[in-house]
């Protein structure tokens, strides 16, 4: 019979010796990270993409079996056809995305595959067309390696439903410095998931301009019940895109790094394997990759209901206590994007003062707007919900009691 997984169970995360957990770590660098003088054992860490279940049971006792092993030298996906079929027969169930398994290249990690890339396949002096408000490490990507942002702001409506302006993302990539374009989708922290005919419509505009699109899809796997996943690969087979996927943020297995990119070009994928040079995944990703994408389903299928739960538990709790509020249902990923500021505007409430009451009266931890939008971010919170649902609702309330007054 199949596991029942209990998504409500708390786990404590900061105080388990063996947990290494980032998100839970009370240090100062990561109190100064946060904006808060000090994290006591009452802060509630809501900041980073990450889950707070267990991962499925699969899945553990796969890294079981590689620990009874015993030894953990070089390891090797050479001839490893199982790894790249799990992959493969994942995306061509859940979504109809057909990959080339040939086409799959291992990376340590979403964020520095994004950072070799942008080193490999753009020159100094380029730019690179992103979306704010977007995921940090999307300009660092960039700004860090000498390239510069060409920045698309998406749209919002007043229900905080975001889309995006294809008039200047033309132009943008029709400068002659345009040479990439960074999609997220699902888009965080906005939560879109991006239609077949809006990405059918940024591939054309990139195949026009002879843009490269790099796709990071790592929140592919959490979208809302109801709503479908479409890979930029998938929907415009003939656009040349390097795709980001991950059981990362899927099986709360961050800690493995382990992503896999996708490259629709033989010759990128060339490319960028001789520029990373050797690359060996620890034994510990391997075993991880297959449990999960072979074995990993029914875990998923449970925690996207719960995901389901929270988010409109907290689109509830906001509605009926703070309804001025802005939050939108977000399509998929697991983080909400708040804007604070007509409540707090019309309260003479400025950012400084919503920050301190959140992250120092109320102690929570979210994540400003300006780290995703530096400039129109400053009245947004991000909140990661992928908690038990006791926890993220408690986070809540005191948000609410920090701001009724
Ligand atoms: C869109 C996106 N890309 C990449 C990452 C980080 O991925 P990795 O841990 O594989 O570097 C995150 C984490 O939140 C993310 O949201």
């Amino acid at each position: 019979m199949a596991a029942v997984y209990n998504f409500d169970e708390v786990i404590d995360r900061r105080h388990e010796p063996y947990s290494y957990s980032a998100k839970w770590n009370a240090s100062p660098a990561t109190a100064e990270h946060c904006g808060v003088r000090q994290i006591t054992d009452e802060h509630l860490a809501l900041f980073t993409a990450d889950m707070d279940f267990r991962c499925a049971e699969p899945i553990i006792e796969a890294l079981h079996k590689t620990v009874d092993h015993g030894i953990f030298g070089y390891s090797t996906l050479d001839g490893n056809v199982r790894y790249f079929r799990a992959i493969r027969d994942w995306f061509a169930t859940r979504d109809g995305w057909d990959i080339d398994m040939d086409r799959v290249v291992y990376a340590p990690g979403t964020v520095s595959a994004l950072n070799k890339i942008v080193q490999t396949f753009t020159k100094p002096g380029d730019s690179v067309i992103v979306q704010t408000p977007v995921y940090p490490p999307f300009f660092s990507a960039v700004t860090n390696n000498g390239r510069t942002v060409a920045n698309n702001h998406l749209v919002a409506d007043e229900n905080l439903h975001y889309t995006i302006d294809f008039e200047n993302f033309e132009k943008l990539a029709a400068q002659k410095r345009t040479t990439m374009f960074i999609l997220c989708n699902p888009h965080n922290p906005v939560g879109r998931v991006w239609t077949p005919e809006e990405l059918q419509r940024l591939a054309d505009i990139c195949a026009r301009h002879r843009v490269l699109i790099v796709a990071d899809e790592i929140h592919g796997d959490l979208v809302r019940r109801g709503q479908h996943m479409h890979h930029m690969a998938e929907v415009a087979p003939e656009a040349r895109v390097i795709t980001c996927t991950a059981i990362n943020k899927t099986f709360n297995l961050a800690g493995l790094a382990a992503t896999n990119l996708v490259f629709s070009s033989a010759d990128d994928r060339d490319r960028y394997t001789a520029a990373v040079g050797h690359v060996s995944p620890s034994p510990f990703a391997i075993s991880a990759v297959v449990a999960a994408y072979e074995e990993g389903e029914d875990w998923l299928e449970q925690c996207l209901d719960y995901l389901d739960g929270t988010i409109d538990a907290v689109m509830e709790l906001f509605a009926a206590h703070l309804p001025e509020v802005r939050v939108c249902r977000p399509e998929g990923t697991y983080v909400m994007w708040f804007d604070f500021g007509p409540f707090c505007r019309r309260y003479g409430i400025s950012p400084e003062d919503l920050h301190q009451r959140i992250y120092e009266e109320a102690k929570v931890l979210l994540q400003d707007g300006t780290h995703f939008d530096p400039d129109q971010g400053s009245y947004f919170q991000r909140m990661c919900v992928p908690s038990a649902r006791s926890l993220v609702l408690e986070a809540c309330m005191r948000i609410v009691r920090v701001l009724s007054r």
